[in-house]
């Protein structure tokens, strides 16, 4: 009864961090790249990125299909890898329908994350997660965008070292590129399968 309640309180804290960080990260409402859509937020839209063979991807790439983009980065300790297994069950449950849906993940940490880098990582995921990179400025330019929190934290013990804290939802997009919902890292791989099929 007590853990339960724990983990209740825990997963609402969580929820709770992960509403503040969207709403604390409101976009420059002079950026012109954001407008908002009646009634949904304005969370997406156009990017130019790399993908792991460092051809030049922009959403028109993905466009036709719905698109789950994820956000993390390679060095990630424990949110992106469990974030991204879970997406790899998920996909895995959709067996062939797998292949109807876009499933990105787009770098936070351009300087270490190389097209090559990000390609091998992907490596130990589903094969239809696709992996993105870019410039620093191009990968700002998708951080701001999707409204990601992305801060660069420098390792106490290692000062050459740096972790990075950010938010971690999956953003699941309709076949035009528009925001439907989004879904926490720890969300359960069935919720997540499901949703996905809901949008295909
Ligand atoms: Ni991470």
């Amino acid at each position: 009864m007590a853990s339960k309640l724990m983990v209740a309180l825990a997963l609402g804290l969580i929820a709770g961090v992960g509403t503040a960080y969207m709403t604390l990260n409101v976009p420059d409402p002079a950026a012109p790249q954001t407008k908002a859509v009646a009634g949904k937020p304005a969370i997406g839209g156009p990017f130019s990125l790399v993908d792991t063979a460092g051809e030049r991807r922009t959403e028109q790439n993905f466009a036709g299909k719905p698109m789950l983009v994820f956000f993390g980065f390679t060095n990630c300790p424990d949110v992106c890898p469990s974030g991204l297994q879970t997406l790899t069950v998920a996909l895995n449950e959709l067996g062939e329908k797998a292949n109807s849906i876009s499933t990105l993940f787009i770098t936070l940490d351009p300087e270490r994350d190389t097209a090559a880098a990000l390609g091998q990582y992907v490596k130990s995921f589903h094969p239809s997660i696709q992996g993105l990179t870019g410039t620093p400025d191009e990968i700002q330019a998708a951080i701001k965008a999707y409204r990601v929190y992305a801060v660069k934290v420098p390792d106490e013990k290692d000062p050459t070292r740096y972790n990075i804290d950010h938010s971690s939802f999956f953003y699941l997009m309709n076949s035009k590129g528009e925001f439907m919902k989004h879904f926490p890292h720890s969300t359960d791989a069935n919720v997540l399968a499901k949703a996905i099929a809901d949008a295909l």
